[in-house]
């Protein structure tokens, strides 16, 4: 055969400005040197004023946060940036030479997640540009409800007419529901045939919507529609979400041609519905137990080489997101290492000014990419193609053989009900007992973020990963829309992270030969997060308390220790505003999608006016409350004095930095004071944690009074 000239199918960049930053982190790193310099000679100065407590204190936390900082350097250092080159990818693979792509969606429960949703998932990933006897979608669905069912045997059906008229009309996004709002925000298409179609897509899914919602409504799938399917009968042995068979059928598969042709008579995707077996008395590891089962029924029906996963709550926003990941699988030189490929998940939900920050900029936009500049980006748990090979078990060991196609000789020659009963063991809850899965095989079991120790585990197999973050966002998902799940979502992440910390693949002690220094760190920097709290809480508290009393922790103004302070306060201040504001702009405010059947309604009012929602009396609520009053106390006490009391000003040049921590403390809390004593909405803090906040903040700044 010739040879011809080479081209990569990706290409990687280095971030614009790295020389710069590195100059900066060293300044950094240096004043950081300097500031715990003069807190350990200060101890023993201050130890002689018999108040070591408080400079011990700081000193803890300034050590911690230096480190902090150290490591989080490591997913800064190297940004990388990746471009795949797509109409490579087709100049070199025919169609039916590219492998098969098995994409998941897993869903839990109908209440929160209404099957509208989730089938407005399942269409927009099912319509892919992609070869459709190529692709396969499976639904988990871990309430087995058979409104799910329901709802996607109507997809299934309304898919005949949708994913034409996407091809059709090259209609983007593929989510029905994502393409009727952006419709309405735009103009409408000008093309006569469009418009008639689209007219008569709109009225289909206007009804199947109907009827969905109308099942849901009455609790249950109406019985003409139920003797229409066998699949009902499925639901004849269920008794409760906790107690019931595997459900599985396949709704699309090229096995019935009859009913797996679209109106134009092309095939369409396999499309299948899976409920795992659950019984009470066994473990089912939640989302990573689904995953598990999905990847070895897969195995079975369709045992594509890659493997999409994506959660019920986003849809895919743009059609080419396959042919995108697979120009870094496909790559022949650097392609064979890469285990997964991790798409960052996106948020359509958000408010203008992100009000809970739900976007998370940092990491999407520059930690990940530092990440993936050491080896490897984490695995997040939802926009990922793995390699199913890695995510089975398989070892990289210098070259893996890059044969795409072989996937179809494992799938005997069954029809479709023999399929679907050999299925059903391969989903059964006792299928795991004694084997390696959730242990060396498929997703691991046992932490809160069962997908970044499943990534780092895949990594410590030698495989490496790439972030891909394309400007146009490939997955539109929904933020959470209230303060408290932001923070019940915050402490599940840190304590998940700290978990892996102790666990058997911990970056800090356990060997895991094949992940760089860099990328350990970054993992570190994760794992530590739920420990930051303990510093945090110290400066929070101690430099408020020893303002009210009268002891200085920070250098004077005209010292020259100020320096140093004042640098790293400068410096990371205006870092990491730049990382937002440059990112930020990216964020969409696009027509809200608000469905008051998921949300109060004026809840959802106060969410869209960035009215923080706090409602309920949650302790971290109270905590919040009496570090927020704690220090609005500190700082009325000390203006009063600043302004009553002869040579009151002199006194605070000394302590200029703490009158400043403690006013920048009460200014990020407003939103707290706010929901305290000014707002009357059902959103604000309730009164219980008001009382509570106010004793507990009162009574520290009288003990302390007459204790210090
Ligand atoms: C989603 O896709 C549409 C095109 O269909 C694009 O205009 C929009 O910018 C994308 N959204 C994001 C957040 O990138
Ligand atoms: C945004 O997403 C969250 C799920 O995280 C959901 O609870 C909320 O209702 C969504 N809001 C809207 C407006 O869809």
């Amino acid at each position: 055969m010739e040879r011809r000239e080479y081209y990569s199918l990706f290409e990687t960049t280095r971030a614009r400005g790295w020389l710069i930053y590195r100059v900066f982190a060293i300044f950094m790193f240096v004043a950081i040197c300097f500031i715990w310099f003069y807190r350990l000679s200060n101890i023993t100065i201050n130890g002689e004023d018999g108040k070591p407590w408080a400079s011990l204190g700081l000193f803890g936390a300034e050590l911690w946060f230096g480190l902090s900082w150290l490591f989080s350097q490591a997913l800064r250092w190297n940004l990388v940036f990746r471009k795949p080159f797509k109409s490579r990818l087709s100049q070199r693979y025919e169609e039916m030479n590219l492998p098969g792509v098995d994409i998941y969606v897993c869903t839990a429960d109908p209440d929160i997640e209404p099957p509208i949703m989730v089938i407005n998932t399942v269409l927009s990933v099912m319509a892919y540009d992609y070869p459709v006897e190529k692709l396969s979608v499976y639904l988990s669905d871990d309430a087995a409800s058979d409104i799910t069912f329901y709802a996607l045997l109507e997809a299934s059906t309304f898919a005949k007419h949708w994913l034409p008229f996407c091809k059709r009309f090259e209609v983007e996004p593929r989510s029905p529901l994502a393409y009727f709002n952006t419709l309405a925000s735009k103009t409408y298409p000008h093309h006569h045939n469009h418009a008639k179609d689209l007219e008569a897509i709109k009225k289909l899914y206007e009804n199947m919507k109907i009827r969905i919602e109308d099942a849901a409504k009455l609790g249950g799938v109406p019985k003409e529609t139920r003797s229409k399917h066998s699949g009902f009968s499925l639901w004849d042995s269920y008794t409760s979400r906790r107690d019931h068979n595997t459900i599985i059928q396949i709704l699309l598969h090229e096995k019935d041609p009859q009913n797996s042709k679209d109106v134009d008579g092309f095939n369409l995707p396999t499309l299948v519905y899976l409920a795992r077996e659950k019984r009470p008395q066994h473990h089912h590891n939640f989302k990573a137990g689904a995953m598990n089962a999905l990847i070895r029924v897969s195995s079975k029906i369709s045992n594509a080489k890659v493997i999409l996963n994506v959660d019920c709550d986003m849809y895919s926003n743009s059609s080419q997101s396959v042919k995108d990941a697979l120009c870094f699988f496909m790559d022949e030189e650097k392609g064979q290492e890469i285990a997964f490929v991790q798409f960052p998940q996106s948020f359509e939900n958000v408010t203008k000014n992100d009000l809970y920050g739900s976007s998370l900029i940092p990491v999407t936009e520059v930690e990940l990419h530092g990440a993936d500049g050491y080896g490897g980006p984490l695995y997040i748990g939802t926009c990922c193609f793995h390699r199913r090979d890695a995510l089975c078990g398989k070892k990289y060991n210098g070259r893996s053989t890059n044969d795409w196609m072989s996937e179809n000789s494992h799938v005997i020659e069954t029809n479709l009900q023999e399929l679907e009963e050999q299925s059903k063991a391969l989903a059964c809850s006792t299928y795991e007992e004694n084997t390696l899965w959730g242990k060396e095989m498929g997703l691991r079991y046992g932490c809160l973020v069962e997908d970044v120790i499943t990534g780092l585990s895949i990594q410590s197999q030698g495989w490496k990963s790439v972030y891909y973050n394309p400007t146009r966002k490939a997955f539109l998902g929904l933020a959470p829309t209230t303060l408290l799940q932001t923070l019940v979502q915050h402490k599940r992440w840190a304590e998940g992270e700290l978990q892996i910390l102790f666990s058997n693949y911990s970056p800090a002690w356990c060997s895991l030969r094949s992940i760089s220094l860099g990328l350990r760190m970054g993992y570190l920097h994760y794992n530590l997060w739920a420990t930051t709290c303990f510093p945090t809480l110290c400066y929070s508290i101690i430099p408020s308390l020893c303002l009210l009393v009268g002891i200085p922790l920070f250098p004077k103004i005209y010292s020259p220790w100020f320096i140093p302070f004042a640098f790293v306060i400068l410096g990371e201040s205006i870092h990491n505003l730049s990382e937002f504001l440059i990112f930020g702009g990216t964020i969409q405010d696009s027509p809200f999608i608000i469905t008051a059947k998921f949300m109060d309604e004026d809840v959802s009012q106060r969410y869209e006016k960035e009215v923080m929602e706090f409602g309920a009396s949650s302790p971290l609520f109270t905590v919040l409350a009496t570090l927020a009053v704690f220090n609005l106390f500190c700082l009325l006490a000390t203006l009063k004095e600043l302004v009553l009391s002869e040579g009151g000003v002199r006194a605070y040049e000394e302590m200029l930095l703490q009158v400043l921590l403690c006013g920048f403390l009460v200014f990020i809390n407003v939103p707290i004071y706010q929901g305290l004593f000014l707002r009357k909405d059902k959103g604000s803090l309730p009164t219980s944690v008001a009382i509570k906040s106010i004793a507990l903040a009162l009574s520290a700044c009288v003990l302390s009074k007459i204790f210090i």
